[in-house]
């Protein structure tokens, strides 16, 4: 039988207390849970889907509806052979390998030659990184048994293959599931222009999945094997290229700060070593708990990839120009995220510990349009039906407006409010007897609002809740 392992999670104390508050409260499970655990995938549970989803909202809104030129798809998970071979994938997509000759465990190496502060990176050729490999071999041990006895570095190549079509098993000409989620919008290139007539420059969106064999995936969400990329790819005119790339990298840093990343763990990247095609690239990297790593990449791939898919489809892929009647090649100005790590960036960014009234409390500041609950609401006691009926009446007019509202009548107010801050409900409403006017008719039909972040109260009359909420 195959072994199948966890993923393994860096020691980083913040870290494992993320992971493990992930899984206590319904965000994120390990794929396959109970069977051990499937290594680098992840299933998101109740208040993770909702958070993801208000995340792929956002970027959606930011990257399709706010803008005047572009397009969102959605392209299917399989493609044509042909497009792994164009892309240049089947041949040069691959992470630089070392196994242990003590336990068999895989390293990557260009990530262990950077953890001892040597720059490496995946796109070294295998002689050049076999020769780093040596000259460091001493320093870097083997993470499961710490031996230092590894075999030559070979260059793995991480699409993974399916036998989609494949009756005969004859595996000659594999279906591969995207190693990136980007080639769908290439593909469908034509389409938008033929169908959509967009004037240059403009873009295309979409949120897809990927998957890579990766060697060592690691850091929960941070590099999985199954993923979800959320990409825009922006066509311009040949050479016209720096003024839009500077300002794309500009509105990408605007949007984490606007869904409430705190500018102090953002920082730029520029790499040093560009793939051939590529005109220039740069990294959003946030300080993970781990430290500074890549979120999200921003890439001017020049003309390289329709180029590249007019070569091999034979189907002219240039754009005319309406008013010239000029024919080229656009240029390609990329975005790319993992929705996985832009996760656990907003996770990490509102995890805070802090004390409330004595007690010590775990809370996400979440912004209240990315929260997975906008608002919760309780009745004081849950044995007193006229506070429940009450009670109900209020989750049903909130739910009409916001949605994902959760009803709370687990256990004391509390432990009602330690366990809404852990998810990061912005507001807790309380229905109490005064909810019912009995002892002051002056407050009937008015809830305590109580505030995540401050943890002060205010009555609010129930007529005024979604407004209060709103503001
Ligand atoms: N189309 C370009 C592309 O795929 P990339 O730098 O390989 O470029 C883009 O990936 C983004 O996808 C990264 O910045 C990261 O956010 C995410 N990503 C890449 N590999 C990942 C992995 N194994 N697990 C989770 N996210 C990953």
């Amino acid at each position: 039988m195959r072994t199948i392992k966890f993923n393994m999670i860096e020691k980083n104390d913040t870290m494992e207390k993320i992971v493990s508050l992930c899984k206590r409260r319904g965000f994120v499970f390990q794929g396959s849970d109970i069977y051990g655990g499937l290594a680098g995938v992840f299933d998101y549970g109740p208040m993770g889907v909702e958070l993801l989803n208000n995340l792929k909202r956002f970027w959606w809104k930011a990257n399709v509806y706010d803008k005047t030129n572009s397009y969102g798809i959605d392209s299917g998970i399989f493609k044509h052979p042909m497009v792994w071979e164009a892309s240049g994938h089947t041949t040069g997509f691959s992470d630089p390998l070392a196994e242990c000759r003590e336990c068999n465990t895989r390293i990557r190496v260009d990530k262990e030659l950077e953890r001892i502060g040597v720059a490496a990176d995946e796109k070294m050729s295998e002689a050049d990184i076999n020769a780093l490999f040596d000259e460091h071999r001493n320093d870097i041990s083997c993470p499961k048994c710490g031996k230092k006895n590894f075999t030559s570095v070979r260059a793995f190549n991480l699409l993974v293959k399916s036998n989609l079509g494949d009756f005969a098993s004859e595996g000659t000409e594999p279906v591969y599931l995207p190693g990136e989620a980007c080639q769908g919008i290439y593909l469908n290139f034509k389409n938008i222009v033929d169908t959509m007539s967009p004037k240059l420059p403009f873009g295309i969106a979409q949120i897809g999945k990927a998957f890579r064999n990766e060697i060592s995936p690691r850091n929960f969400l941070f590099r999985t094997r199954e993923m979800e990329q959320a990409d825009t790819q922006f066509f311009v005119k040949p050479n016209e290229n720096k003024e839009a790339f500077e300002r794309i990298k500009q509105e990408r840093w605007d949007w984490y700060l606007s869904i409430g990343i705190r500018e102090e763990n953002l920082r730029w990247k520029q790499h040093d070593n560009l793939v051939f095609y590529a005109a220039d690239a740069w990294d959003i990297e946030y300080q993970f708990p781990g430290g500074f790593d890549e979120l999200e990449g921003i890439h001017d791939r020049t003309d390289y990839d329709l180029t590249q898919h007019m070569k091999f489809s034979g189907v002219d892929l240039r754009y005319t120009d309406p008013e010239t009647g000029e024919k080229y090649i656009p240029w390609i100005l990329e975005t790319s995220v993992g929705l996985g790590r832009m996760f656990l960036a907003v996770l990490a960014d509102a995890y805070h510990e802090d004390e409330m009234g004595g007690e010590k409390r775990t809370v996400l500041r979440l912004s209240p349009e990315l929260a997975p609950y906008r608002v919760a609401v309780s009745p004081l006691l849950k044995n007193k039906p006229q506070l429940v009926e009450k009670a109900h009446e209020v989750f049903s007019m909130l739910k009409k407006e916001f949605g994902n509202v959760a009803f709370d009548d687990n256990g004391n107010i509390g432990k009602r409010y330690r366990r809404q801050d852990e998810i990061g409900t912005p507001h807790c409403i309380v229905i109490d007897f005064d909810t019912l006017g009995e002892e002051s008719p002056e407050l009937k039909d008015t809830v305590t609002v109580r505030d995540r972040d401050t943890g002060t109260q205010e009555r609010v009359a129930i007529a005024e809740l979604v407004a209060y909420l709103n503001h």
